[in-house]
Formats: structure tokens, sequence, C-alpha cells
């Protein structure tokens, strides 16, 4: 069984890529240094980012958290396994390499049956960021990361596209009150439900701060190819067309469906995405994979509107945009 043979490979130290709901991840045994430093080798990350756990359920994720409010209590009862990584003070088991030196560390069950059942044969919590190169736009399919990192894993498990295809909501518990570090696929909304004082501010931090939180990096989730956002509407993306087809000799457009016909401005859409956020998210990693692999020179992208359902999704545009 696939399973058993993805979990052995685990327990000899190597590297095997795995579908969550979310993304696909790099996985290794996540206490085991030696392991960890392999997908940070395989991925082109610098040392010094955390890493999530991924882990079967609240009682393994306590048993790696130094302390376990009822906070974390509340969100793992009601959202686990899910979508949602807990950053909780580290336990002196949890080798600190694994959390970039940090006195905190990433812990998430992930609702992904092949997920869970890999965790549950290992026995042990998964060390698994995005399985893409570092910068990169993430894996939402098998495929993306055979192409982003190929032979650099020993097995790459294939379950089909992934159900959310945005990462996981990351929220800091180690001070109070909560505080969203990365939106993603838990809304605020759905936070907020369960504990109100959980706080999020649409920021992008530079340089060294960034390395408190590697997915805050202003660069990130990019395309190879360039990005610029357009003004939503017809009028916005034939404007943004026109002007970045003077430095550039080809260019293509990522629309929502709403604006699709109103959007030519002499240039039918590459890539045509649901004007709804969830189904937009599901869709929008695959999208820069396709701008990449059609090779034009410059991707207009419509913004999406500044409403809290997009907020996850304006974030990833943002980064991709950022040279
Ligand atoms: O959906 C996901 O979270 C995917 C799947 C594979 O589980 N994983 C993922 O991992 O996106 P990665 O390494 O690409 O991003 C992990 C994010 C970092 O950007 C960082 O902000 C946050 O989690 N993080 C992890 N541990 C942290 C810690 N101790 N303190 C602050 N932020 C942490
Ligand atoms: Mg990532």
């Amino acid at each position: 069984m696939v399973i058993a043979e993805a979990a052995s490979i685990l327990k000899r130290g190597g590297l095997v890529a795995f579908p969550t709901e979310t993304v696909y991840g790099l996985g290794a045994r996540g206490l085991h240094v030696d392991e960890v430093a392999k997908i940070f080798a395989a991925k082109g990350r610098p040392a010094g980012h955390p890493v999530i756990l991924h882990v079967d359920g609240e009682a393994m994720a306590r048993s790696y958290a130094a302390t376990w409010s009822p906070t974390a209590s509340r969100l793992a009862n009601e959202l686990w396994p899910g979508p949602l990584t807990l950053v909780v003070p580290r336990a002196a088991n949890v080798p600190p390499e694994v959390s970039g030196g940090l006195d905190t560390v990433g812990i998430r069950a992930p609702r992904h049956p092949v997920a869970l059942a890999l965790i549950r044969a290992v026995g042990e919590p998964l060390a698994a960021p995005s399985a893409n190169a570092h910068t990169h736009v993430s894996p939402t399919t098998a495929e993306h990361v055979v192409r982003s990192l190929g032979d650099r894993v020993d097995l790459v498990l294939d379950a089909g596209p992934c159900a959310f295809g945005i990462e996981s909501t990351v929220v800091a518990l180690a001070h109070d009150p909560p505080r969203v570090l990365r939106p993603g696929a838990v809304s605020l909304e759905q936070l907020r439900a369960i504990d109100p004082r959980i706080s999020y501010e649409l920021v992008s931090i530079e340089g060294d701060a960034a390395r408190a939180a590697p997915g805050m990096a202003a660069k990130h989730y990019a395309p190879r190819t360039n990005v610029v956002l357009a003004e939503r509407g017809g009028e916005g993306v034939a404007a943004a067309l026109a002007a970045g087809g003077r430095a550039f000799t080809s260019v293509a457009a990522i629309v929502v469906t709403e604006g699709a016909e109103r959007a030519a401005g002499g240039c039918a859409p590459l890539v045509v995405l649901p004007d709804a956020p969830d189904g937009y998210a599901r869709g929008l990693f695959a999208a820069l994979h396709t701008v990449d692999e059609a090779a034009v020179d410059l991707v207009v992208i419509e913004k999406v509107p500044n409403e809290p359902a997009w907020w996850a999704v304006a974030d990833r545009l943002t980064r991709a945009a950022r040279r």
C-alpha cells in the first residue's frame, strides 16, 4: 500500500511530497534535524524559516507545545482537522531548528485523508512547507510538485487538485490577544466566531522582520512572469494591458468571470477565475503556473474586492506582483 511505502521512506529519512486540503506539502519527520534540513536544501529555502509540524489531532499537538491555552483548545476543537496553523510556545522536545530558532512552533492537523493517514503511519509529526522552490508559486497538484522539485523528492503522492488551493491560516497564540500572521483558507470571520479578539492587519514585512513569519516576506508566491495588478473591470484591465504592452512584447491577462467579456482590450484572457473568494482561491495558484508555462513577458491580473472574504487572495496577489 502506497501510504506504508511513503511512511517507510520517511522513517528512513527521506522526503515525501503529500497532498493536503490546502496545497501539497514537502514532508520529512519533523523532530529530526537532519531530515528537516533536507527539506530546506530541496526548496533552496534559507535556514531560519520555521516549518509547520503536521499532527493527527489536538492530543499529538499538545505534546509539542509548552503550553496549550483555552483559545488553542477551542480553535482546535472547532477547526481541526483543517486549514488552520496554531503558533504556540515550543516544547523542549521540538528542536529549535524546526521553528527557525523561535521559542514558538506552528502546528496544524490537516484534514486531507492522505495526509492524516501518513502522519498516523509514521507515528510522529511531519514537518511540511509547501512543496515548491523557495519564493515560487505553491503547488496545488502533484504535477506542480514534480515540475518545481522533480528528483529532489523521493516520492510524490498524487491525490488530485487540492480542495482549498490556498495555504492554511496562521494564528499566533503565544501572545494575547491572538493575531493572524498569514490569512488563508480559514476566514477571519470563522476565527472571530470562536474568539472575537483575534486581529489581522494586511501588512507585509520587509527584510529582517520577515524572518518572524516567512510567509509574510513581501515577495512570495511569485510566478517567474512579471505581474501587474489592474483595477477591477474591463477598462482597468485594458488600460493595464495597453500600458504593459509598451514595455513587453507578449502580455496576457487573468480576470474574474464577471469581467471576462469586458476585459478584452484586444487580448483574450489567458485564465478566467470565478468571482467568488473560495473558487478564486482554488484556481489561483494553478493559474499562476499556467502563466509561467505560457511564457509571456507580462501578466495583468485584475484586482479582487477589498473585502475580508477576499483578504487571503489579495495577500497572495500583492506578493505575486512584488519585484
Ligand atoms: O497550508 C499550509 O500551511 C501548507 C501545507 C503544506 O500544510 N504549508 C505551508 O508551509 O504553507 P510554509 O512553510 O510554506 O509556510 C508556513 C508559514 C510561514 O510562512 C510562517 O508564516 C508560518 O507558517 N509559521 C510557521 N511556524 C511559525 C512560527 N513558529 N512563528 C511564526 N510563523 C510561523
Ligand atoms: Mg510556502
